[in-house]
């Protein structure tokens, strides 16, 4: 069932996503070579906490982290750790949930560390753009979910990226997942709800330099790409109100 939310829990969602946006925000520029993906959790962690909020992602389905914190071919669900050191020319795709006095945010980002490789940069770049054509799918009339999808996927394809379909976006706002879920490629096979207003969703394009192909690893977190070749994530949780998507993971 999707939670259509009301103008006052869009409120106290948006106030959770506003706080998620600050704490992305100020990650910029702050990961650096020689940092462990653990500096980043903490970091996190701490902000969180500060503010009055909960780690939404600590202890869901088990994950021992406040960060999903992925480096590289890690495109989603990274354990941070102590010895996991970022080293220039990575990227680092950090993905944070909070909740805020009942009310859940959901967003990530990839961020480049030093000197990154073109082709790589530009994956980044194609990653965040997906994100945004996804969301510009929305103030459509009479769009449904798999305009999401099907946005995405074009742009990722068009520049000769794969997209991840194992993992999908969601609802959110609630709880940490909600229905519907959000695929970034289109399915005959799964919902394609119509659009509505008090719907909060996050979107979230994982897509691949190289092929589609993923592995689960065996820690039952981390997923990596099969072929081993960097992949990035970008996440926003967007409100459907009665003027149009409204992105609340962004000041
Ligand atoms: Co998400």
């Amino acid at each position: 069932m999707i939670l259509l939310k009301t103008d006052q829990q869009i409120d106290g969602i948006r106030k959770s996503c506003k706080l998620l946006a600050q704490l992305l925000d100020s990650l910029d520029g702050r990961i650096v070579s020689g940092m462990s993906t653990w500096d980043i959790d903490q970091i996190c962690h701490e902000f969180i906490i500060k503010h009055g909020g909960k780690p939404a992602f600590l202890h869901y389905e088990g994950f021992p982290a406040s960060a999903c914190v992925s480096v590289n071919e890690e495109i989603i669900h990274g354990i941070p750790k102590r010895k996991r050191i970022i080293h220039d020319g990575d990227i680092v795709s950090v993905d944070l949930g909070i909740n805020l006095n009942g009310y859940f945010s959901d967003s990530a980002r990839t961020f480049l560390v030093g000197d990154v490789k073109p082709e790589v940069k530009k994956l980044v770049e194609v990653t965040r753009e997906c994100l945004y054509k996804g969301i510009a799918a929305l103030d459509k009339p009479r769009c449904r979910i798999q305009d999401i999808g099907s946005a995405v996927y074009e742009h990722a394809h068009r520049n000769g990226f794969g997209v991840v379909r194992e993992y999908c976006g969601h609802g959110v706002g609630l709880h940490v997942h909600e229905e519907p879920e959000i695929p970034n490629y289109v399915s005959p096979f799964s919902p394609n709800p119509r659009i509505r207003e008090g719907m909060v969703i996050a979107i979230e394009p994982m897509i691949n330099l190289g092929k589609d192909g993923i592995i689960d690893m065996p820690d039952g977190w981390t997923v990596v790409t099969a072929d081993g070749k960097p992949a990035a994530h970008w996440e926003h949780t967007v409100a459907i109100t009665a003027n149009g998507p409204e992105i609340l993971t962004q000041l």
